[in-house]
């Protein structure tokens, strides 16, 4: 029965183009029979960032299409035309090993376009007025194209997005630790550097860093002297100029330091899937940052990682997926009983509305819930609260086209959420009666969502985990809109803090 208990630990956290023609003349090329679309997508810098870090790795001076991409799919002539995305990256030939041009587009009705015969060679911008997805023509580069993006390439690929005469460069080392580029790590040049001076540096050029976290989504900074909670506090809101938020959630944490908890304290063999933190919440935060106290064993217990922009476009590759809950709201129900429930006293990780708003007063929970946006009713001591949010958000500052963005199935209760069919028929057996279940989850117009599309978005999921090894004392600063994050099971000791900034 212990098991169930812990499984539910889970569910409880959860509240966080164109071909290359003739130069001259503008041109028409239309996709032939026998021809094929590969396709990747990403925010177009991060795409382009990733274009140099490939580069890089594979010691090219310009960029060959095969080996610049492991994740490159093969798309039939019946796509659809959704992937023509700002954003997208498309890749047009004959077949996969016979690339002819690869095409950029940066918003609607705008490309770039790049010519890869002898690796970059060009890269140009058009308008595309007449852009016919339907029957798969493009306009060719255009007479007046800008190629100004070109310097960019140009740049030494290590030092992407950092100025040469940053002195991010001169101070510390920057790279990478796993092959899909993420978390873009910092470390010190100087080992003896002391949390005084780090912190005054920050000061200096706080906005270095945070560009850094913008166009990268995540930043560990890796060897630097953050001994404890505080310092982990200090050097977040140093880096992001912003106060750490009071959590008051569902989630199973405990806080260490002012706006510190621990991360969520889900039972080590059970896997936290990957989310966006309380994308369930009409406002989720805008960063969440984790620090290392006690570092898993290696290769376990990672706090995994995927780009929004790669989950999104993965959901756009199952259209049936993606239509299913495109323009759809989500109605998050999550049910607290009172002080004292058997319900609480078996599982302590259903808390009670007492411990989510941190007040016996019935009618401040009102008003915290009223001010949040999120309907209530109570049901003799017990509340329910329901949450309207989108399923898929966007185009917003975030992003210039729609992104992926919910915990669907997070509150859809299955199997693999608990970590196996044993631990599910205990939480069934535990909450037989629907309305002592703490959450629950379904489309706003009251239609169920199903197991089939839950399983599907955990199959999307897997699809795009990064990961990386923790060390002690490193700090992990993620962009909460652009890169989602979860846990890896693990065996043995385990401690990781984190903080959250609106
Ligand atoms: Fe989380």
């Amino acid at each position: 029965m212990m098991r169930v208990f812990l499984a539910s630990l889970i569910a409880f956290h959860f509240v966080g183009l164109m071909a290359t023609d003739d130069q001259d003349k503008p041109s028409a090329c239309v996709l032939e029979t026998g021809s094929c679309l590969i396709q990747v997508s990403q925010n177009s810098q991060v795409l382009m960032d990733k274009l140099y870090q490939y580069a890089h790795r594979e010691g090219l001076n310009g960029i060959n299409t095969h080996t610049c991409f492991e994740t490159v799919e093969l798309f039939s002539q019946n796509h659809e035309p959704e992937i023509f995305f700002p954003g997208n990256l498309i890749f047009l030939g004959e077949s996969e090993n016979n690339i002819r041009s690869i095409a950029l587009c940066l918003q609607d009705g705008q490309c770039g376009h790049i010519s890869v015969q002898d690796g970059i060679t060009s890269l140009n911008f058009c308008h595309l007025t007449d852009l016919n997805l339907n029957e798969f023509s493009y306009c060719a580069i255009c007479k007046n194209a800008d190629t100004s993006f070109v310097n960019e390439i140009d740049t030494d690929p290590l030092r992407f997005n950092v100025d040469e005469s940053s002195i991010l460069n001169q101070e510390f080392d920057h790279y990478f630790v796993n092959k899909e580029c993420l978390p873009y790590v910092l470390s010190p040049k100087d080992k003896q550097i002391t949390l005084t001076n780090f912190k005054a540096w920050i000061e200096e050029h706080q906005h270095e860093l945070k560009e850094l976290i913008n166009t990268q989504g995540a930043l560990l900074l890796r060897g630097f002297p953050i001994d404890d909670a505080e310092d982990f506090a200090v050097i977040v809101k140093a880096v992001l100029g912003r106060e750490l938020i009071d959590y008051k959630g569902e989630g199973s944490r405990r806080r260490i330091v002012h706006g510190v908890y621990t991360s969520t304290e889900a039972p080590p063999e059970i896997k936290i899937p990957l989310h966006n933190e309380l994308s369930c919440t009409i406002n989720p935060v805008d960063y969440i940052c984790f620090y290392c106290d006690i570092a898993p064993n290696p290769g376990a217990g990672q706090t995994i990682l995927a780009r929004t922009a790669d989950v999104t476009l993965e959901m756009m590759k199952r259209p049936h997926l993606w239509n299913l809950f495109n323009g759809k709201n989500i109605n998050y129900i999550s049910r607290h009983p009172p002080e004292g429930s058997f319900f609480t006293r078996v599982n302590p990780t259903h808390r009670t509305w007492q411990q989510v708003f941190e007040t016996q007063d019935k009618k401040e929970v009102e008003r915290i819930c009223e001010q949040k946006g999120y309907d209530f009713k109570w049901d003799g001591e017990w509340i329910e609260i329901t949450r309207h949010v989108p399923a898929i958000h966007g185009p917003d500052h975030y992003f210039d086209h729609p992104y992926w963005f919910n915990q669907v199935h997070l509150y859809f209760m299955n199997p693999r959420l608990c970590g196996g069919w044993f631990n599910y028929q205990l939480f069934n057996l535990l909450y037989f009666a629907s309305s002592s279940r703490p959450y629950d989850i379904k489309f706003e117009d009251g239609s169920e969502i199903t197991q089939e599309s839950v399983y599907e978005i955990y199959d999307v999921l897997d699809e795009v985990t990064i990961k990386f090894n923790w060390e002690k004392r490193d700090v992990l600063l993620l962009d909460n809109r652009k890169i989602l994050h979860g846990r890896a099971p693990y065996i043995g000791q385990r401690h990781i803090l984190a903080t959250m900034i609106q």
